[in-house]
């Protein structure tokens, strides 16, 4: 098992290059496989769950191919609707499969997906999208099955905006017979990047980035070539390391529109920010201020910018009050925070987090992907040494955090935990990487 070892009190300064989003790319891949040839797809992030879906559609007979270190082709030709329920259950994107093969085959059997463990996460809205296309849907055996024997467009009101069941309606209603149309839809960013790759590949789809989508239903697709946008919440992490550091941090290969919720919140919080093109710098040059967070739909604070949020609030002078309106459970880096000697009641949804001066490192462990970054900015605060556990999750939606945080000056290390009989800790890790 890996940890990071973290050796806190640096400060981050130089530039680092932000990879595409994952929230984007664990969609894109399953919506290639609608089309009747291959696609290419660029600035993919090299991550775990982009390798777990990719081993889930190569277990299922469609070729893909890395053409490049950030690329891949898909092609769908020899597709076999089956995936392999091991690997589903290990990433909640796995349920984009069920609208990808109801409207390319009329049906689907998919395993219910697993994912970070933040909460409930009811997939009713998704399963109303599909019925309300003609689909019959039944949950039994931990398998969701449903079967269409024509996919008529409809129109769907989403009772709550979520991004999945907005993506997984559109990826079933592009084959669609007539108009589907979606309202109360998520506007996500990567709701648009996913609509343009379906655009790219002959579907109909207009409103995406508002809240109606329109999509009207086309016989078939072909492949496409298409480039993910950058991921908002890696960057919104570094950026979060450099206020924390009093670090001075350029993120490159941004959309900074996409980061205006994170931009406003770290300059109330003292930061200076600077923005150009497809970068922002980030500098902070004293300890940060308390501010009030509350994690919305976009374009609001975004539920998965929380956690690491909360760590860098942590050391900030004055009481924060961070509510996730999103997730009822995203607290559980919070125990782990403590450890570490923050101030940091929860009450419910709610965070309230008297800041404190200096954090200590000690051994912590990531409960989830964003807990993790959490647990990694407050350790590049704390004085001594920081040790995180749980770096599986960590690499579900990190590209290489601790290299690239290194290339900003960060003391951290990736290590191997050798099982070694009477030795002290520092024997018992074998440091691997960089
Ligand atoms: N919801 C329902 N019914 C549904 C679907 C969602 O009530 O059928 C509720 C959820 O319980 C939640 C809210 O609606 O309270 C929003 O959920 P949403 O469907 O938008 O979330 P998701 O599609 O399951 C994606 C991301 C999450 C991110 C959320 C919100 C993927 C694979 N996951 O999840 O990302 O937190 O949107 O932006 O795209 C992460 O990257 O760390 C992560 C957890």
């Amino acid at each position: 098992m890996a940890n990071l070892v973290v050796r806190g009190g640096r400060r981050l300064h130089g530039r680092v290059r932000i990879g595409g989003r994952k929230n984007s790319a664990v969609a894109v891949i399953p919506a290639a496989l609608l089309a009747n040839g291959p696609s290419v797809l660029e600035n993919l992030p090299v991550i775990r769950d982009v390798d777990t879906y990719i081993a889930i559609l190569r277990a299922m007979g469609v070729k893909v191919d890395r053409i490049g270190p950030h690329a891949i082709r898909i092609d769908p030709r020899h597709l076999e609707p089956i995936p392999p329920p091991d690997l589903v259950k290990e990433m909640r994107a796995s349920y984009y499969l069920l609208g990808v093969f109801l409207g390319r085959y009329g049906y689907a059997e998919v395993p219910v997906p697993g994912g970070c463990d933040i909460g409930q996460r009811p997939l009713d809205q998704h399963l109303k999208g599909l019925r309300a296309l003609g689909a019959d849907v039944t949950i039994e055996h931990g398998v969701i099955r449903a079967r269409a024997d024509r996919l008529v467009g409809a129109p769907v009101y989403l009772d709550v905006v979520s991004v999945g069941a907005t993506i997984n309606i559109m990826l079933a209603a592009v084959l669609a017979e007539g108009t589907t149309v979606i309202e109360n839809a998520a506007k996500e960013p990567h709701i648009v990047d996913v609509a343009n790759l379906l655009n790219a590949m002959g579907a109909r789809v207009v409103g995406a980035g508002t809240d109606v989508i329109k999509i009207r239903g086309v016989p078939r697709l072909k492949g496409a070539s298409h480039a993910i946008i950058p991921d908002e919440i890696e960057a919104a992490t570094f950026m979060m390391a450099a206020v924390a550091t009093r670090g001075d941090v350029v993120v490159e290969n941004v959309i900074p529109k996409h980061l205006d919720p994170i931009t406003a919140k770290l300059r109330e919080a003292g930061a200076e920010i600077e923005e150009n093109g497809d970068w922002i710098r980030v500098t902070c040059s004293r300890r940060p201020t308390a501010v009030t967070v509350k994690t919305l739909p976009y374009p609001g604070f975004p539920t998965d910018a929380q956690q690491p949020m909360t760590a860098l609030l942590s050391i900030a002078e004055g009481t924060s009050v961070v509510t996730d309106t999103i997730w009822e459970a995203r607290f559980k880096h919070v125990d782990e925070l403590q450890r570490m000697g923050t101030r940091i009641r929860v009450e419910g949804r709610t965070a309230i987090i008297d800041g404190v001066e200096r954090l200590s490192g000690t051994h912590v462990r990531a409960t989830d992907l964003r807990a993790g970054a959490a647990l990694v900015v407050a350790g590049l605060v704390a004085e001594g040494e920081t040790v995180i556990g749980g770096v599986e999750h960590i690499e579900r939606g990190y590209e290489l955090i601790h290299e690239k945080l290194g290339q900003l000056g960060a003391d951290i290390q990736r290590v191997t935990e050798i099982p070694a009989p009477v030795a002290g800790r520092s024997q018992a890790l074998a440091r691997t990487q960089g």
